[in-house]
């Protein structure tokens, strides 16, 4: 007989919990380097308008899927698609969680080194020419990182565990708030410090001639990871929530409190790139590399502040790495349970190899595997551009065509109007399905072909 299905408990609870898989290292990590990379305010333009008007629908079809389906990923997909290709997607649906869990927890691990670093006043005792140049050296290591991710691992692990209600519910609920009391924090030292006026300049003032197409490209990639779109996780996670729940709200409020949280990040970062006088636009390692630098030269004069600032900072930064890594593991494990009737622990156990596995490769791709290429690229790079690049776009182009195309217009009118019940939602109905069948297949399809092409 089958158990019962647990379920979130309530709207707040299904907010938190798809906030915390949206709010990441996605919006710290990711999205400051690449407003960096292309040229601050007309970047974040183009991310908002993606999101409100591609990615949004996109979600609202991912959790209409799951929630009339009240099934694990596979199943959903499968349940709209009988036969050989509805089980292909579905299970491309699953397996993609489980690679991004394996390089998400690389950086996951990065984070929680430098959050002990930063405990131990490693920063503030360092002269800044030490610090400058460190995080090379960190993750050329060919064994700290390796000990950090799998520790990481290890945390997300001990989460999901407890299950949706007992472990995600109940781990989100306190640390979505707490992130936004810390990002806030750390917004307003780093708007107070010297110079950081230039950086603010450059988060509101659009500067159009660094558009180009691949800002374009960017800045939807980044939509779609930011919302971890196309992967599952939203399918998953809807399948847990109750009937009379409002979709529509709940989607609207993740959308709207994963900008925000972004917005909020990047005023915390930029500024304050700008006041060390560093070049913003240097990748990936730009928060690794600045902002300990800029501990360590402030710790000469003010100590005690840049200690709390730095604890703070990595403290958050762990954080939001661990409330989305849970929901990537979610999916694999809400699979393995019901699908293949393994219990909790065991589904936990056997995803905590697969992923150690691949994610020591990805972190040694900066150490002693660094000459390994995959098309070109590291195995790190690699694992990220094929998951963002190519399976989130393929499970998000699934997504809307499943929503709008196959699935019958009155479930999705049931999903997301709560079967009429919620009367706004059946006015922005016909505009959220509109969206739905046109403009975000179309949308995702020109942006791709621009990109190759
Ligand atoms: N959205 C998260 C972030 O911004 C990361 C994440 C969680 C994710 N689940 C995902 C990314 C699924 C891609 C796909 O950090």
């Amino acid at each position: 007989m089958k158990a019962p299905r647990e379920k979130f408990g309530g709207r707040m609870a299904v907010i938190m919990a798809f906030a915390g898989s949206a709010i990441g290292l996605g919006n710290i990590w990711r999205f400051p380097y690449l407003v960096g990379e292309n040229g601050g305010a007309a970047f974040i333009l183009i991310y908002v308008a993606f999101t409100l008007v591609l990615s949004l629908p996109i979600f609202l079809a991912e959790s209409a899927i799951g929630r009339s389906s009240q099934a694990n990923c596979r199943a959903a997909v499968e349940f709209l698609v009988p036969g050989k290709a509805g089980r292909l997607f579905g299970l491309l649906m699953v397996i993609t969680p489980l690679w991004i869990l394996s390089y998400y927890s690389v950086v996951g691990g990065w984070s929680l080194d430098y959050l002990v670093q930063s405990i131990k006043l490693d920063f503030i005792r360092a002269a800044p020419s030490e610090v400058a140049g460190s995080f090379g050296r960190f993750i050329a290591h060919p064994w700290v990182p390796v000990v950090f991710h799998l520790a990481f691992l290890a945390v997300t692990v001990g989460v999901v565990v407890s299950g949706v209600k007992g472990g995600i519910e109940r781990f989100c609920k306190w640390s979505i708030p707490t992130l936004f009391v810390l990002i806030v924090l750390i917004a307003a030292y780093s708007l107070s410090l010297p110079g950081a006026g230039k950086g603010v300049e450059y988060l509101v003032k659009p500067d159009f001639s660094k558009v180009t197409a691949h800002t374009f490209i960017d800045a939807l990639g980044q939509s779609f990871f930011s919302l971890s779109l196309g992967t599952g996780i939203i399918i998953t996670y809807s399948s847990y929530v109750k009937k009379n729940e409002n979709l529509l709200v709940a989607g609207a409020g993740t959308a709207l409190s994963d900008l925000f949280f972004a917005v909020l990040a990047g005023f915390a970062i930029i500024p304050a790139v700008f006041s060390a006088g560093i070049e913003p636009g240097t990748g990936p390692t730009l928060i690794f590399d600045t902002l300990p630098y800029i501990f360590s030269h402030l710790g000469q004069s003010a100590p005690v502040l840049s200690a709390v600032a730095a604890i703070l900072f990595f403290a958050a930064i762990f954080l939001a790495a661990l409330t989305s890594s849970i929901s990537l593991l979610e999916v694999g494990v809400t699979y393995l349970t019901e699908d293949k009737g393994m219990k909790r622990g065991w589904a936990c156990a056997l995803l905590f190899v697969i992923c150690s596995v691949m994610g020591t490769l990805c972190s040694l791709s900066f150490g002693p595997l660094s000459q390994v290429k995959l098309l070109g690229n590291n195995i790190f790079d690699f694992a990220d551009s094929a998951a963002s690049n190519v399976f989130m776009v393929t499970g998000s182009l699934i997504s809307v065509i499943l929503a709008g195309w196959v699935m019958p217009r009155s479930v999705l009118f049931r999903e997301l109007t709560g079967g009429g019940v919620f009367s706004a939602n059946v006015r922005v109905f016909p505009v959220v399905r509109f969206l739905v069948r046109y403009v975000a297949p179309i949308g995702i399809l020109v942006l791709v072909l621009s990109s190759v092409l």
